[in-house]
């Protein structure tokens, strides 16, 4: 490219400075997604909903959810097509999916329409990137493997100004056979608890009413950072900060959830009684195959010790169905878990190879008819439990956290009970961002029907 084109890029780009960014993937890439997008409104740049307008566009990618590469190569494809009626657009691509090798080659090879490359650990130096790029209009490609640090002090754009995600750890060290986490997110950083609340504090100060503790392990939060700071002390610590209405966090790993976690949900007002517990498997045989640490008997435990001592206290679980090796027994251990812990509801998934783990060349790989035939079993189950749940709601006075209007109905709001319950109820748009009161008049299997009360 010649010098003249660049200095002419860079031109017609500095009039634009909009940018749009499509995320993949789980909280923890939104919430990157949301740190890029603070570092890019820094920078001057305004957000663009429309990716045919955007001047950047920024994919921030997943490698977690099953088909997320054809996903994400079907939209890089998509811009070739955009490239040719803009020229000037600029497309990064990042995310999970960036921290493995062959997916970075395929790129650099295949897909001459992206100009930017990074990963998740250099997401900080994006702006950095960015500009080198705006001065000299060379490609970029710069993924980092491991980083045992967190940057701290960026500037998070949040979604909403009333709900907001606190990431406290990055990086995960379980190496579970199926996961291919750890290779992307690198080994766990724990965030210092005096920045994770001084950050709570200045969102709650800000008019934040419920913020969620983000880490692929939460109840693990601290086993870097010396005795005298767990998960548990940091529960306590949040809970004190008074404009706070809600905590929540995710995710917890069943070997990792100690009594003293399970005391401090018990005590602390602020702490939403609701626990994502992914169990993955209920055969301890295949616990044991896919490195989980704990057993059936572990998990039954656990299960029943935090209904004990946390009555009313919504569970919900993952589950992989199809694991290599799983036979009809191992999948029926399972099934008869999920009917003795009764789950509240249960995100699903087909075991599905992500190359590099170990699973992914093991021996006995589970036909797909039979994986889908097992999925939908346990789906049968979990719905009829989730709607035996719902209906104990009845007429019940539950807080509703008013997020957004409901979708095709006026008058009318959705938002989450503490128990992360959907309901869509009759109330004022004024409420939204408030914890309201709502009485429950119907119950479905993954939503109920309510009405506000007045507080008085
Ligand atoms: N196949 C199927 N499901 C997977 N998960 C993670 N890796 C795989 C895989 N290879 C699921 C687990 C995890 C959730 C986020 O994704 O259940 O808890
Ligand atoms: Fe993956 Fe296991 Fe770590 Fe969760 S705990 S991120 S499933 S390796």
């Amino acid at each position: 490219m010649s010098h003249k084109k660049n200095a002419k890029r860079v031109f017609e780009h500095d009039k634009k400075l909009t940018y749009c960014i499509r995320t993949f993937g789980c909280q923890m890439n939104e919430n990157d997604s949301e740190k890029l997008s603070g570092l890019l409104k820094a920078m001057g740049y305004t957000y663009e909903e429309d990716v045919y307008k955007a001047g950047l566009v920024i994919l921030n990618t997943c490698s977690i959810r099953e088909n997320a590469d054809v996903r994400v190569f079907g939209n890089i494809g998509e811009f070739k097509t955009i490239k040719k009626t803009n020229p000037d657009l600029i497309l990064a691509v990042c995310g999970c999916m960036m921290q493995q090798r062959e997916i970075v080659e395929k790129i650099v090879k295949t897909y001459k329409q992206v100009d930017l490359v990074f990963g998740t650990h250099n997401l900080h130096l994006f702006p950095e990137m960015l500009n080198n790029y705006l001065v000299n209009g060379k490609r970029m490609v710069e993924v980092l493997t491991d980083s045992n640090t967190i940057i701290e002090d960026l500037p998070v754009d949040h979604r909403y100004p009333f709900k907001a995600f606190i990431t406290i750890m990055n990086g995960c060290n379980n190496f579970c056979t199926y996961c291919i986490v750890p290779y992307t997110r690198g080994r766990e950083v724990s965030r210092q608890p005096e920045k994770i609340i001084a950050e709570a504090k200045a969102l709650a100060a800000d008019g934040c009413v419920e913020i969620t503790l983000l880490g692929q392990n939460v109840n693990s939060y601290g086993n870097d950072l010396g005795d005298n700071i767990n998960f548990a002390i940091l529960l306590r610590e949040l809970n004190t900060i008074e404009k706070l209405g809600r905590i929540r966090f995710m995710t917890s790993h069943p070997k990792d959830l100690t009594d003293d976690v399970i005391d401090a949900i018990a005590d602390c007002d602020k702490v939403c009684k609701y626990i994502h517990l992914p169990i993955q498997s209920g055969s301890t045989r295949i616990l044991k195959a896919m490195n989980r640490k704990y057993t059936q008997a572990d998990v039954i435990d656990r299960v029943a010790k935090i209904r004990e001592k946390i009555p009313g206290i919504a569970i919900t679980t993952d589950i992989i169905v199809g694991f290599p090796g799983e036979t009809e027994e191992d999948f029926e251990e399972t099934l008869k878990v999920i009917k003795i812990c009764e789950f509240d509801s249960a995100f699903t998934f087909l075991y599905s190879i992500r190359t590099g783990t170990p699973a992914a060349t093991m021996k006995d790989q589970i036909p797909e008819e039979i994986k889908h035939e097992r999925l939908n079993r346990s789906l049968e189950i979990l719905h009829e439990q989730s709607l035996g749940i719902n209906q104990t709601y009845q007429d019940q006075l539950v807080t509703v956290l008013a997020e957004e209007p409901s979708r095709n109905k006026a008058n009318r709001l959705t938002g989450r009970t503490e128990t992360g319950k959907l309901v869509n109820f009759a109330g004022d748009p004024e409420d939204i961002g408030k914890i309201v009161l709502v009485k429950i008049t119907d119950t479905k299997t993954f939503s109920l029907d309510g009405i506000k009360v007045s507080q008085e």
